[in-house]
């Protein structure tokens, strides 16, 4: 437990108080559906593509942001299982601009205490993506601030049936399967649950994403495309979040006025 007088994070927690937000109830983990860049595009006469690379800016805004708030845990999804169902120039120029932004962005966020991985079936993907997945993998030398997770060929019901089949796999019998069990055979095995899921571009679905992670967790939906989402938008999910009374099947909590 640290004391205010120890507190590593002083200059953040009041940057944060004067932005409205409570630094003691910031969510630990938070996963984002990047919606709308095809959208974001059209509306001004470009391919789809022209709007996945302005998304790229989102992401440095959105992980700027994390850092900044004191969030631990950011999970991104950034192409499902359903996306290879895309015309080919549409996956290939989404498979080109991961792996230039990889290469683009490894240092930087390793600078910044940024530590990145993959959720999914990496083994789909391109081989250079893959390659390049595998060279960010050691992370920051010093100290990780966040975990950002990037969710590619990623599907929930993919997920639960690798969680299955490996379960199957290592001969579990029946009574030794518990939702906790299910947890360390999730590809999220050794992640928090996200607390807040933000979708942007106005749909309000989670399309096949966490399925089993998101049971509990707070959804804040925005109209913003993914090309426009910045650092406010991201805090305003969490001031969003934080007006939230969460339950867990318990009874509402007495209000102290
Ligand atoms: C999100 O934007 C990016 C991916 C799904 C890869 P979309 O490409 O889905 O854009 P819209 O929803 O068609 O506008
Ligand atoms: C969800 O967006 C997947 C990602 C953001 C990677 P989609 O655009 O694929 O979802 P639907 O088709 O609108 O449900
Ligand atoms: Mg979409």
């Amino acid at each position: 437990m640290t004391t205010p007088s120890t507190h590593p994070h002083e200059a953040r927690d009041r940057a944060l108080r004067a932005a409205g937000i409570d630094p003691q109830r910031v969510p630990e983990h938070v996963a984002v559906i990047m919606d709308g860049n095809g959208r974001w595009a059209k509306r001004r006469g470009e391919e789809r593509v022209f709007g996945h690379a302005h998304g790229v800016e989102s992401v440095r805004a959105t992980v700027e942001a994390a850092l900044e708030s004191g969030v631990r845990y950011l999970t991104l999804y950034a192409f499902s299982t359903e996306n290879w169902n895309r015309p080919k120039e549409e996956v290939d120029a989404l498979m080109d601009l991961l792996v230039k932004t990889l290469v683009q962005e490894a240092m930087e966020l390793a600078s910044k205490g940024v530590r990145l991985r993959a959720i999914g079936d990496v083994g789909s993907l391109p081989d250079a993506c893959q390659a390049q997945l595998e060279e960010v993998k050691e992370g920051p030398e010093g100290e990780v601030h966040l975990d950002l997770v990037l969710a590619l060929s990623y599907s929930a019901k993919w997920e639960m049936v690798e969680a299955i089949r490996a379960m199957m796999g290592d001969g579990l019998a029946p009574e030794d399967i518990l939702p906790s069990t299910i947890d360390k055979y999730l590809q999220t095995a050794d992640l928090p649950d996200p607390e807040l899921m933000i979708r942007t571009s106005g749909e309000h679905r989670i399309s096949n994403f966490m399925l089993w992670q998101l049971a509990y967790a707070e959804f804040h939906f925005t109209s913003v495309l993914w090309p426009d989402f910045r650092k406010e938008n991201f805090f305003d999910a969490i001031r969003d979040f934080q007006h939230r009374e969460r339950r867990f099947g318990g009874l509402p909590n007495a209000k102290s006025s």
